[in-house]
């Protein structure tokens, strides 16, 4: 049994030549392994002060409830019930308050109701919150009218503002995260009295949820106390890469993000790695093709899945493979291309024999205009009009409420077939 004490020293492995990769799995494992999208801190002091204080720090989540999501996605995983996860791209330290939060949460259980009433069934909501403060950027600068800067990475690494000084990274801002975050997930509780609110955010800044990696002596289980479920991203699931080797030691949930780019074989190891025991509820396959793309390859891998006979719950992301560019240059995704991917897997899955499990949505609860179409018929030129994301283009209020209706429609439709 690897003792608590034992797993933080790295130094310990280097100054024994030991290798590293032939020792149990420790929360610092991935320090061995490229670890793509992570930012240099200039005070490097500074940051092992931050990390030192960040291994001291309260949990956010506790055990109990971690290990009562896998439970709630095991059951979704045979169409029993749904999971709804939703909220932000980039979450933001200045909307972190007690207000803004209130309106997420009251948005996010009115959408969570309107499913479980049209579904019939048990909903369970994962807010895109608590966390969700870092972002991969396919561009590591950003050119605006000539001046070339550092991309925006999250507020949990540098800010959004365009300037030199906004755009360096301080170690500071992992301490501000964890403060910042420990009060979102104090306030959604609040907030949502009738059910719980789980929480998630991408694991991508391996620092901060590797010093947030508590262990659990009752059951040798190590966790990631800072967040219920955390998922890989399309962008960091390299098989020999760090993110994998951090996230293969947790008992956490975790979800998988990818596109038509991930080899068969790759997934397949990937599951194999995080989930050797092969645990009901362990693992949420988020597929995120495209409208276009998702009738070409999801049943495939629905297959190999099925012929492995992995236990896994299905989640759609109908967002991330429908990001597109106007031509100003402005990053939006068509209402139409979201909902047909969205109704386009499951058809899929009913068609393969299998379930879909869940939605994975980008939403605000105002009225914001960052994607285009919908009842309120929201137009290119519209964009700029009330566009907030640091990140994605998000869903408002009225289009997620548009989203969720036609998908109930799709749903019951399907499910009623079987009576004709
Ligand atoms: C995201 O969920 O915001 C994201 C970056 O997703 P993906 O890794 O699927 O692109
Ligand atoms: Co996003």
């Amino acid at each position: 049994m690897l003792l608590q004490k034992e797993y933080t020293n790295t130094n310990h492995c280097r100054k024994f030549r030991i290798d590293p990769k032939t020792l149990s799995w420790t929360p610092d494992s991935w320090r061995f392994y490229p670890a793509l999208q992570q930012p240099s801190f200039q005070d490097v002091k500074l940051l092992q002060k931050c990390l030192k204080k960040l291994k001291e720090a309260s949990e956010i989540v506790s055990l109990s409830k971690i290990e009562e999501l896998k439970n709630k996605i095991a059951s979704a995983e045979k169409g029993k019930s749904f999971l709804f996860q939703a909220g932000d791209c980039a979450e933001l330290f200045k909307d972190c308050t007690f207000d803004k939060v209130k309106l997420k949460i009251l948005e996010l259980t009115k959408q969570k109701e309107i499913l479980q009433l049209g579904l019939n069934r048990e909903i369970t909501l994962i807010g895109r919150m608590a966390g969700q403060f870092a972002k991969p950027r396919s561009d590591s600068f950003e050119t605006k009218e000539n001046i070339t800067l550092p991309a925006y990475r999250g507020d949990i690494i540098n800010s959004n503002e365009f300037t030199y000084e906004a755009r360096r990274n301080h170690p500071i801002n992992l301490i501000k995260a964890y403060q910042k975050a420990k009060k979102v997930f104090s306030y959604a509780q609040i907030f949502n009295k009738n059910s719980y609110t789980y929480t998630s955010h991408e694991a991508l800044l391996l620092d901060y949820e590797s010093t947030l990696t508590r262990y659990d002596a009752r059951y040798n289980r190590f966790y990631n106390s800072s967040s219920h479920f955390v998922w890989v991203g399309e962008r960091t699931r390299q098989i020999q890469g760090a993110h994998i080797k951090y996230l293969s030691g947790i008992t956490n949930p975790i979800g998988i993000k990818f596109s038509e780019n991930i080899t068969m074989d790759e997934l397949l190891k990937m599951i194999e790695i995080l989930n050797p025991n092969q645990e009901n509820g362990k693992i949420v396959l988020i597929p995120r093709m495209g409208h276009q793309k998702i009738s070409t390859y999801l049943p495939k891998f629905i297959r190999s899945i099925q012929k492995e006979g992995f236990q896994v719950t299905w989640m759609s992301d109908p967002m991330h493979g429908n990001t597109e560019k106007t031509i100003k240059g402005i990053k939006t995704r068509y209402f139409n291309k979201i909902l047909d991917e969205l109704v386009l897997s499951l058809h899929i899955h009913k068609s393969e024999n299998s379930y879909l499990g869940g939605m994975h949505l980008e939403t605000s609860p105002d009225n914001v205009t960052e994607c285009i179409g919908g009842f309120q018929d929201i137009t290119e030129n519209d964009l700029h009009l009330n566009y907030q994301t640091a990140c994605d283009p998000r869903l408002n209020s009225s289009q997620t409420t548009e989203i969720i209706s036609q998908f109930i429609k799709e749903y019951m439709r399907i499910s009623n077939e079987k009576f004709k």
